[in-house]
């Protein structure tokens, strides 16, 4: 039966922090509970800008996954992987490289912004500008059709799509589609074949786009139809064209902006990151020492929340009583930012010591860890080779029908 996949990837930079964990990680272990998950790895990725510096790479994974695992993502469910463990990837990638057009890479918002921001490397590689081609194989090569990403990754995800839709006219073609199409129209029995052929009449002569959706749901809904019978009246209902490769849609999921201890987006290299699992000592510190509103300079002096860098953890952390009470206690200095931040001290420790517990068996037994990922990339493997079993065929790679 079809099930709905999400996938998602982080490039390994080590230990996570609270930008991480409310910005990405809490909704994956959310997704977890509705859907078939795969979260990977993304070290490939990590080489296309740091291709100078590769040791800590392994290191750096190992922490990111506890992390992960800490935070809830439960092994059990989800599918959790490392890309260059799944060989597969680089071979969709390369076969995916033979039909895009470098003009569609050349214009992705990314390579020229990062080409300008990270001035102390060059890349000018063949590597970092065909590093969309590589992100489509990762999402197509599960046939995923959700991704949750952040905002700057929609123009990947948009691409991944073109690249899926020209594979697709490409080599979706087949001799005797019609007829083989309409054979498998007939194995959905009585009543879906009629509804089927309503719903895709309705679309094709109207563009009745709910048919189309109501058709994708019916098959969607439909067991025991054979791999190939589905692609082909998936593809069936847009065109003449087998449906090999699903384009996937962005799962853009509301999320808090975590700021850093000056206000600045969190992040570990402007040194303003509060970590998962921070102890509770050097969590206080950095809370307490946290920049305020510059207009607080004395304690009597009022302040106004809204340019303050912790009212955005007092909206995360803080009940609306408490808010209330901060907005009040700040605007008429009736609290001091110490007062102020206490409560947002104490939420972050009792959300932080579930997660230090869990991550500690695997602190204490990497080997957990590592046979986490054995398992998981087994998993992986299986359902790439899946696709590319189908792909090899389409672009005509498939040796063991004519030799074997
Ligand atoms: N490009 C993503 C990043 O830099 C990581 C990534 C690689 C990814 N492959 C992916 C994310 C596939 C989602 C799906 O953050
Ligand atoms: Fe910020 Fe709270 Fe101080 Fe106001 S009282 S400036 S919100 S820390």
């Amino acid at each position: 039966m079809f099930t709905d996949r999400v996938l998602s990837g982080m490039r390994p930079t080590g230990r996570m922090h609270l930008g991480h964990y409310h910005g990405a990680l809490k909704n994956w272990v959310r997704l977890q509970e509705s859907y078939d998950c795969f979260y990977f790895v993304a070290d490939w990725h990590a080489l296309t800008t740091h291709y100078e510096t590769p040791e800590g790479i392994a290191d750096s994974a190992f922490e990111m996954i506890v992390d992960w695992l800490a935070a809830g993502i439960d092994p059990k469910q989800s599918t959790v992987f490392v890309q260059s463990m799944v060989l597969e990837h680089a071979e969709l990638s390369l076969l995916l490289g033979m039909t895009t057009p470098v003009a569609w890479l050349e214009r992705v918002p990314t390579y020229k912004d990062q080409q300008q921001k990270l001035v102390d490397r060059d890349l000018s590689m063949y590597g970092f500008l065909g590093y969309p081609v590589m992100m489509s194989a990762d999402i197509l090569i599960y046939r995923a059709n959700m991704v949750p990403v952040g905002e700057d990754q929609i123009p990947h995800l948009e691409l991944t799509r073109e690249i899926a839709r020209r594979f697709n006219h490409l080599y979706g073609r087949e001799p005797k589609f019609e007829e083989k199409a309409q054979a498998a129209i007939k194995k959905l029995g009585g009543k879906k074949s009629k509804r089927y052929e309503e719903l895709r009449n309705a679309f094709q002569e109207r563009g009745d786009e709910t048919a189309l959706e109501a058709a994708k749901e019916l098959l969607e809904t439909t067991q025991n139809l054979s791999h190939g019978d589905r692609e082909r009246l998936f593809g069936y209902l847009e065109g003449a064209r087998r449906i090999i490769l699903v384009e996937p849609k962005p799962l853009l999921t509301e999320t808090p902006k975590v700021p850093g201890t000056d206000g600045q987006k969190m992040s570990k290299s402007y040194g303003n990151a509060i970590m998962m699992r921070e102890p509770p000592e050097a969590l206080t510190k950095k809370i307490r020492t946290m920049q305020t509103d510059p207009a607080r300079a004395r304690r009597s002096d009022a302040g106004n929340p809204e340019r303050c860098p912790v009212w955005p953890l007092h909206q995360i952390y803080s009940n609306q009583e408490t808010r209330d009470w901060v907005t009040k206690g700040c605007t008429t200095a009736g609290i001091g930012c110490l007062d102020c931040k206490q409560p947002v001290i104490e939420a972050i420790i009792a959300e932080q010591a579930p997660i230090i517990e869990r991550a500690q068996r695997y602190l204490d037994d990497p080997v957990l860890v590592r046979n986490i990922l054995v398992d998981g990339c087994d998993r992986a493997r299986k359902a790439a080779t899946e696709t590319m079993r189908d792909v090899r065929e389409a672009m005509g790679l498939s040796y063991d029908r004519s030799i074997g």
